[in-house]
């Protein structure tokens, strides 16, 4: 099958014309390629992949199946977010892995932030090739490539293909959808398929989630507390205009612990540190000045309802010196 590239001259898609017009087009080009078959997808519910999701189930229904594993590293709300927009309204084949458990046993005591991604980005495969194994005649796999990734493999960047690392048993042909689209108009295509804005227009979030967010060895009570004061972080950003202007913001909660009061009593507890950033290419990023009432309003939130914390702490380091995450 020749290579499917972006054509020189197409125009960016910024509206739903375009978006319909592209839609249109590649539906027809992935009924011809995949015509009876059977398709695989990892549906994380990142945006590449949940626009994937959402393009084939429209194009080739119920020759579909998606597998969306938990790896318990995911935000708050996540999951159930990829069961409701898939399972339940676009009625897509879901099939929900729970692997919280297998993942936190692997993770338990590694604090070696390499070591960390291994485990997860190898479990990871593990998972889905076992899945894949249990179904029957899939021939094709779909993928999120976008066109930056097949950009940036051709210039020797980074390696693009999700599908890497597959064992030999599963060599399936590839279906990319959206392969010659950049970021911003996956996301318009997003919307036309009619996925929600929070899934399509969602912050950039690492593969191997709130784990480096939680440094050193991850433990459950200390990812909860990262996971929860995540989610307060992001529900005071979208009540404060800030969620669509700050390129990425998160909590990060060290392994460390300082004297504190609650309830009258000592409260020897975490810190939560808050990371607001800019960035257009992310090789540098700025910190975006957080409102001194909207942080201390954060900060109450957070050390009230959040078990285990009582300190809140504003992260102002730029990249560089700091990366954007904290392993
Ligand atoms: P750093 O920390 O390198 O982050 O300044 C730059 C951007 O990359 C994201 N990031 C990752 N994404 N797997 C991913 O898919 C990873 O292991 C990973 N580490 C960092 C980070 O969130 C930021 O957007």
């Amino acid at each position: 099958m020749a290579e499917i590239r972006r054509p020189d001259d197409m125009v960016r898609i910024t509206t739903k014309e375009l978006a319909e017009a592209f839609i249109e087009k590649e539906t027809a080009r992935i009924r011809e390629q995949v015509g009876n078959r059977k398709v695989l997808l990892a549906l994380s519910g990142g945006v590449d992949s949940s626009v994937v999701a959402a393009m084939l189930i429209r194009t080739i229904g119920d020759q579909l199946t998606c597998v969306h594993v938990n790896h318990g590293l995911l935000r708050k709300g996540e999951p159930e977010q990829v069961i409701e927009v898939f399972r339940n309204q676009m009625k897509a084949n879901l099939i929900y892995v729970d692997a919280v458990d297998r993942f936190l046993d692997k993770l338990a005591g590694v604090t070696d932030p390499e070591q960390k991604r291994k485990i997860i980005g190898g479990e990871f495969i593990e998972v889905f090739a076992e899945e894949a194994r249990k179904l029957d005649n899939i021939e094709l796999l779909a993928q999120g490539t976008i066109w930056p990734d097949i950009l940036e493999s051709e210039d020797g960047i980074k390696a693009h293909h999700n599908a890497g690392g597959l064992p030999d048993d599963l060599k399936f042909e590839l279906v990319e959808p959206v392969r010659i689209l950049f970021k911003d108009e996956v996301r318009v295509v997003g919307e036309c398929l009619g996925l929600p804005h929070s899934m399509v227009y969602r912050q950039p979030f690492p593969g191997p989630g709130l784990g480096v967010r939680c440094p050193g060895a991850i433990t459950r009570d200390r990812l909860e507390a990262v996971r929860e004061s995540d989610a307060i972080l992001r529900e005071e950003f979208d009540k404060n205009g800030l969620a669509e202007k700050v390129w990425q913001y998160f909590t990060v909660v060290p392994d460390f612990r300082s004297t504190g009061i609650k309830g009258g009593k000592r409260a020897f507890e975490w810190c939560c540190i808050v990371r607001a950033i800019n960035t257009t290419d992310v090789m540098t990023a700025t910190v975006e000045p957080i409102p001194y009432d909207l942080m201390c309003h954060i900060t109450d939130r957070i050390t009230h309802e959040v078990p285990g914390i009582n300190r809140v702490l504003y992260d102002y380091t730029p990249k560089p010196t700091g990366t954007v995450e904290y392993e």
